[in-house]
């Protein structure tokens, strides 16, 4: 690929630092609000599935005009473009990043945002995969032997899965349980066996790898359990989700859905990753799930970048990190359903974009990934909202919100949505107090999300969107958003101290780990 331009090398860069320092850091939207009646029609906007204000951000139209010329002199069109031909932008583990291509389902009317060479090659085994996949979903769905499904797998083979079983349960078949068992202290599995018994479960071993050492503890957990609870036949009841598939037959598991290297950990929620899902809603709802990705793929590979939601969310993330000095992001779904998302977001954002060096290795000269957190409102407001409203750091939040609720309890959807609305405007308006202790400063910033409905397109839509963003910003900073070196080393010092845990061993280690595993020592 061709080399990219720096973004801190670029005219735009230059720019953007003076128009911040013109704009000084506390550009007051109300004072913007006032004098552009079109404030709100200019930040808003409509994107397949979800509406988008972004109007209550701390930045103008000369702020928003300079970072699309920033992108464009980071050449962030022509890199989407290369990631969406299949090119291995993915340049350390010299990977194409293809997910998108698990959902260029093209319904009778729709386009598919992947054509030539490299879709026309992978679309065949993408095909049949995803109806192997969805053909078992349906049999487990029909199976009335099988009540519960045990998903073992962490990060990209957990969260994706699991944020969207419980975003979407009110999609879900009744009558089947779903469990996600992800870390390896054994007090997560052991709740499950609890709940579970060996002849009527479904166990899921989710691992792109299938090397991945929690995963394999608990799935060799779970089958020495299957076993010594009586439980008869291991390839009925065990299930591979994973590019490893030699390992898997090793396990002893007979059915396994593959998919490709070329579909990272935490994009992987389309794929084969996706059973628990599609076996929770069905063939038809995991095609809407799809659908939906694939309509904001498609806004995203060809709107205009001035209108194009993922890229302006992504540079507004540059704006603030790298011009406004904020250092995270709040996500506060007013939806119940919505609770995992926080920490779907986390690794999606901060495995892909929380890097220090450039694609030549260079270290960097200014900051990428935020630090995402959140949780579901109206929670939050009685928690941590103090330190957003009054605290001394400014914390962008990130509102979402449907508009029509799945259940029909009176007044509570009004209620849940009155307090998002109220929270932002909050946030904006703020409110003087002589005292200074009820006093709100305003002028804070948030992004207001609306969804249709909770269902599987507008789900699809919205992690898509969030893949997008993510990609935008990496991308400016012209960092590789899709590998994850930062997580080897602590797995590789973890092997190096299991065995020390029972040897007592603690020659050649930091006199803090040593102390540390003398606490230990008694118990193994
Ligand atoms: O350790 C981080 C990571 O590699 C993630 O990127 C990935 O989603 C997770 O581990 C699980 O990996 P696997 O699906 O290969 O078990």
């Amino acid at each position: 690929m061709k080399l990219r331009p720096r973004c801190d090398e670029t005219p735009a860069w230059q720019a953007l630092q003076s128009h911040h320092q013109r704009l000084g850091r506390h550009f007051d939207m109300r004072a913007d609000f006032a004098a552009n009646p079109k404030r709100f029609a200019h930040f808003s906007q409509h994107a397949p599935h979800v509406f988008a204000d972004l109007s209550k951000n701390r930045i103008d139209a000369e702020a928003e005009a300079l970072l699309m010329q920033l992108a464009r002199e980071c050449g962030l069109e022509a890199h989407r473009d290369a990631m969406l031909a299949g090119e291995p932008i993915n340049s350390t583990e010299q990977r194409a990043v293809l997910h998108v291509l698990l959902r260029n389902q093209p319904a009778a009317h729709a386009q598919a945002v992947l054509e030539g060479a490299v879709a026309e090659a992978a679309m065949p085994e993408v095909n049949a995969t995803l109806q192997a996949m969805l053909d078992f979903a349906e049999s487990i769905r029909a199976d009335e032997g099988i009540t519960d499904v045990v998903n073992i797998g962490i990060g990209g083979s957990d969260l994706g899965p699991q944020m969207a079983v419980v975003a979407l349960q009110a999609h879900a078949l009744t009558g089947k349980r779903f469990h996600f068992v992800s870390n390896v202290d054994g007090d997560e599995l052991g709740e499950v066996f609890g709940q579970i018994s060996p002849g009527r479960t479904l166990f899921l071993v989710a691992s792109k790898t299938f090397t991945t050492r929690e995963t394999m503890t608990n799935a060799l957990s779970a089958r020495r359990w299957f076993l010594e609870q009586g439980g008869q036949d291991v390839g009925r009841h065990f299930v591979a989700l994973t590019t490893n598939l030699e390992a898997a037959a090793a396990f002893g598991i007979r059915t396994c859905f593959g998919f490709r290297d070329w579909v990272g950990g935490r994009y992987s929620m389309w794929s084969a990753i996706g059973l628990p899902l599609a076996i929770a809603i069905g063939a038809a709802g995991f095609r809407a799930l799809l659908g939906g990705a694939h309509a904001m793929d498609l806004h995203f590979a060809q709107q205009p970048l001035e209108r194009n939601l993922p890229v302006r969310l992504g540079l507004l993330d540059v704006w603030y990190r790298n011009f406004q000095g904020f250092t995270s992001r709040s996500v506060a779904p007013y939806h119940h359903g919505l609770r995992r998302l926080p920490a779907y977001l986390q690794q999606l954002e901060m495995e892909s974009n929380g890097k220090s060096v450039d694609l030549q290795g260079r270290p960097l000269g200014y900051s990428t990934s935020p630090v995402v957190w959140g949780e579901p409102g109206t929670n939050g407001q009685h928690a941590f909202f103090q330190m957003i409203h009054q605290g001394t750091d400014i914390v962008p939040v990130e509102f979402i919100a449907v508009r029509e609720p799945a259940h029909d309890l009176p007044g509570h959807h009004a209620q849940l949505v009155a307090n998002a609305l109220a929270q932002a405007q909050a946030l904006l308006l703020g409110r003087a107090d002589a005292g200074g202790h009820r006093n709100f400063s305003g002028n804070r910033p948030s992004s207001f999300f609306v969804l249709e409905r909770m269902d599987p397109a507008s789900l699809g839509a919205l992690v898509a969107l969030y893949e997008h963003r993510v990609f935008v910003s990496g991308s400016i900073w012209g960092i590789n958003s899709f590998d994850q070196w930062g997580v080897e080393l602590g797995k590789q010092l973890a092997q190096d101290l299991q065995p020390r845990l029972a040897s007592g061993d603690t020659s050649g280690l930091d006199a803090s780990t040593a102390g540390l595993l003398r606490q230990f020592r008694p118990r193994f």
